[in-house]
This record gives structure tokens, sequence and C-alpha cells, in this order.
């Protein structure tokens, strides 16, 4: 464990005064709640909002809506997703069939979607990954002959707006996650958002059987909450990341998730989520666009497609090769810089679900395992940082074969150096 200053790979603060605000909905949650909910139908501009406990029971919930009514049980999920996707399939009663994805764009392989999608799918969840828009269109165009619904999985991507409207809010439903690294955060929490009133029919039936968090577990909450809080921060964040028993950045496959509505406390820490949402987005946006103006051409062309002006929730890249991944997670976990892989496996890769997919390929989803890094674009990186990581970016994508360990152990011993990007970030700031 290194005393030193140490990004986590994802963040979304929360102040003091979030805390205290928690409080309230403490004796007012239910109304607390409501009030939430009702900001969220006008500021996304939907008709009905649920709010839950988790992204997985917000998924869960909205699976079980539509099995209600079908006797179709197959969802369609991108093979390289977060294991809770799967798992709030599982826990839903869906069966899970998985699409390629493509990691020029981080969608759905379309020829692939075509080819999985019958009169058999229940629905399909499209994918928003790290905040890049899915092209949901084009995924609704595939689904409508068999009378499908699309499901957008934006539990990284709240508060990003594309031309067809807000991300979440385009499809048939979709979702976002309230959890410790999104947009903003509850500790927890998921939100489902939808316009149609026959779904939102089903849906609240199902809410209506989802119980209320315990008294216990709301104090248990609030105490993690309060915790979180104060390690996320750069000054304390090499803590818990030296701490492997908390598995922090681990994604799990476990269906076995509580399914609960979002508690009072949890309501209460979302009183000023519209200026934070903003906030954090401007943030990830401005960081984003100093690593790209501070990639050189070969970098700036490695997967996926990169724009400038995109929230993104963690800056992708797809590195040349395997090693070339590694070197550049093992240096940024030395050096406390919040660089780090996504997903560990494509999700046919999942024991508990391999024997489902044997035989079956999922290229692009596999170079995504194998490559794919995120460079951290939350509030608490700076100009600094995103220099320290730029610098030793170039040295890996630059040297053509594996970094000799001596060479590796220079690179992550190296003390930072001021440089463009981060005289840029002053400037920035000082706008
Ligand atoms: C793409 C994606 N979908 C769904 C979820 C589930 O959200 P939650 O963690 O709030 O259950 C996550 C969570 O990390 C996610 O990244």
């Amino acid at each position: 464990m290194k005393i030193q200053r140490h990004l986590a790979p994802t963040a979304a603060p929360l102040s003091l005064r979030d805390l205290l605000r928690a409080l309230l909905g403490l004796i007012r949650g239910r109304h607390v709640r409501a009030q939430i909910e009702s900001e969220i139908k006008r500021y996304f501009g939907v008709g009905h909002v649920f709010l839950l406990s988790s992204g997985r029971a917000a998924l869960a919930t909205i699976v079980r809506a539509l099995a209600a009514t079908s006797s179709r049980r197959k969802v369609i999920i991108p093979a390289y997703t977060c294991f809770s996707v799967p798992s709030a399939i599982v826990k839903a009663g869906g069966q899970v069939v998985l699409c390629d994805v493509d990691p020029h764009t981080l969608d759905f392989d379309f020829a692939n979607l075509q080819r999985v999608v019958g009169s058999d799918t229940l629905c399909i969840v499209s994918p928003h990954l790290l905040g890049q828009a899915a092209d949901i269109p084009r995924a609704k165009a595939i689904a409508k002959p068999y009378g499908i619904p699309v499901i957008e999985d934006a539990a990284q991507a709240m508060g990003r707006k594309i031309k067809e409207g807000w991300v979440g809010t385009i499809g048939d439903v979709g979702f976002f996650s309230l959890g410790r690294g999104k947009n903003i955060t509850a500790g927890s929490g998921g939100v489902v958002v939808t316009n149609s009133n026959d779904l939102a029919a089903m849906l609240s039936k199902i809410y209506a059987d989802v119980p209320e968090e315990s008294f216990l577990r709301r104090v248990i909450n609030a105490v993690v909450v309060c915790a979180m809080t104060l390690l996320i921060h750069p000054r304390a964040y090499w803590l818990p990341a030296g701490l492997p028993c908390l598995g922090l950045g681990e994604t799990v496959f476990d269906p076995n998730f509580p399914m609960r509505r979002l508690d009072g406390i949890r309501a209460g820490l979302l009183r000023t989520w519209r200026q934070r949402l903003e906030q954090s987005n401007e943030d990830r946006v401005r960081h984003a666009e100093l690593y790209l103006s501070g990639f050189r051409q070969d970098e700036k062309q490695l997967d996926p497609v990169r724009v400038p002006g995109v929230a993104y929730l963690r800056l992708p890249i797809v590195m040349p090769g395997v090693q070339e991944k590694q070197d550049l997670c093992v240096a940024g976990k030395n050096q406390g810089l919040g660089v780090s892989a996504l997903y560990p496996a494509p999700i046919s890769k999942i024991p508990e679900l391999r024997a489902m997919f044997e035989g079956q390929q999922y290229p692009g989803a596999e170079v995504l395992a194998d490559r794919l890094v995120t460079l951290p674009v939350h509030h608490y990186v700076d100009g600094h940082d995103i220099a320290r990581i730029c610098r030793v970016l170039h040295e890996i994508v630059s040297s053509a074969q594996h970094l000799p360990s001596d060479r590796l152990r220079r690179l992550t011993e190296r003390p930072a150096a001021p440089s463009k990007i981060r005289e840029a970030h002053a400037s920035n700031r000082g706008q």
C-alpha cells in the first residue's frame, strides 16, 4: 500500500451539505422521493419515472414488466457489458442472448444483432457504454418488425443529450444508475424512465410489489455513503485502493441482489441532483477534451471513435495489444493515476453462464476484454494528472514490443512535470 495522491477510476462526489440534506429523507422519505420523481420527469421530458435501489433492480423491474404480458423470454444484451446486466436478466427470469459488440463504437455489431433477433425475443438491451451513445434508432429499426421493445441501458450516460433527445428516453424504456462511480451518485440507486403509458402501467404493477428498504439497511447505507464520500478523495483513495478485500472496481455476476425502492436517505442525497449532474458532466467533457488534445496522432486513431463534447464516464481507449494494456494498467496503478481496465471478460465467459454459449464466438467482445483501458475524467482529475497519464500512454503506445520490466519501473517512478496540458487546464479553470 503506497500513501500517495491516488485517483479513483471513476467518482461522483458528494458534499457535506448533500449528506446533511439526506437526513431530511430519513423523516420525510416518501415525500422527498416523490419530489425527485417529478423533477426527473420534468427534466427529461418523460411521463413516468420509478426509483429503485440500483440500476440492476431497475433493469430487472423493466424485464419483469415486459415478461408479464409476453410468453417470450429471450433478452438480447451486448456480449461485453457490466456483469450486473445478465444478473438482472436472470433475476427477472429472462434468458440471456448475446450480441457481439463493435470495438470501433462500443455499440452492438448490427449485422450480428440482425442475426440473433427473432420472434421469440422479449427485448433488446442497448448499451451506452462509458457515455458513448448507442445507435438506438438503428436498434429500433431491427426490433420493429418483431414488435420488440428496446431498453436503453443508460447506467453510464445520465445527462447525455444527442440529436434524438436525452439518452435513456429514445428507446421504449430506459434506466440510469446512481451507483458509486456514475454521473451522479446516491451511493446506489436506479431510475426507470419511459413515455409509454402501457409499459408504465405494467411497471406500476411490478413496482407496487417492490418492498421498501428496512430501517437497519437505510442506516447501513447512510454509513457506507459517508465513508465513500471521504475515501473517494484522491488524498484518501490510496487506502481503499490498497485493500483488495473491498473488491473495488470488480464486476460480479450475482442474480441474488436485493430489489428495493430507493430509500428516503438516498432520495435526500439527490436534492441537488440537477446541478450536480450538469457540473459532473461539464467536468467530464472538459477533461476528455484535454486528453484528446494531448493524444498524439497514432493515439487518436486507436478505437473507439472518440469525439469532443461527450461526457464520458471514463475515457475509453483500445490499446494496440494485450501487453500494452497490461503495461498501462500497471503503470497507472503504481502511480495512482486512476487508469484501469473495464470488465475482465465477455459475458459468454462468466463461469455460471458459459455453458449456454459453448462454441459461440464474440470477437468484438474479446478485443474489448483484452485491450480496453479507461482513463479517468471525473471531478477530482486535474490537468496535471492528465499530463502524467498522457505521458505514460505515449511511452507505451510508442514502444512496439513488450516493455522490459526495468523500463516499466522507470516509467512508473518518473516525477511528473508541467506540460502544455496542465497549462491548458489551468487556463480553462480560470475562464
Ligand atoms: C452498463 C451498466 N448497466 C447496468 C449497471 C447496473 O447498475 P447498478 O450498479 O446501479 O446496479 C451498471 C453498473 O455499473 C452498468 O455499468
